[in-house]
């Protein structure tokens, strides 16, 4: 009989990875669990980092080379943020039914850039997650790694324009 290892403890109290490591759970952290999980990942996180990658390599017992290669490989996912920030809006359902949609159409109006894409000066990277797991702070945004719930358009704009 195939001896369970331990898994790794989270990376760090981010809520976020709670989402990552049910992802895995859910497919009872087999190695077939890589693609999903990797998306799940970066629909969290907005993008795949080392850290990630290695807790990711551990709790499914797959080596990092090979979760390097499928990070790589797949160009839907990202290595790191592409601008100098990196803001995720929540599009996930309870978001999307507070106004998200309002929140990306206003900062593709006002910044011409649409999820997946960086301004022109590199400033802003915009992304979107399927749920942050801060679904009592509907619409939440993550910027730069944190999370800020109960967004309206004019405080992220004040927000995104305090970025130097
Ligand atoms: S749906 Fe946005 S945080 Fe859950």
């Amino acid at each position: 009989m195939q001896q369970q290892q331990p898994k790794p403890p989270l990376p760090s109290d981010d809520k976020r990875w709670k989402l990552v490591n049910a992802t895995m759970r859910r497919h009872g952290y087999t190695a077939h669990a890589l693609i999903e999980t990797l998306h799940s990942v970066q629909d969290a996180f907005g993008f795949l980092d080392e850290t990630a990658l290695r807790f990711v390599a551990a709790s499914l017992d797959v080596p990092l080379s090979k979760v390097y290669g499928v990070a790589t490989f797949y160009h839907i996912f990202m290595l790191k943020p592409q601008g100098r920030h990196t803001c995720v809006v929540c599009t996930g359902t309870a978001c999307y039914i507070k106004g998200a949609d309002t929140l990306l159409a206003n900062i593709h109006s006002r910044y011409d850039i649409n999820p997946g894409d960086t301004t022109a000066d590199n400033r802003l990277s915009l992304l979107t997650a399927r749920c942050v797991g801060a679904c009592g702070l509907a619409p939440a945004v993550v910027l730069n790694g944190d999370v800020l719930g109960k967004q309206e358009i004019a405080t992220l704009v004040n927000t995104l324009e305090a970025l130097d």
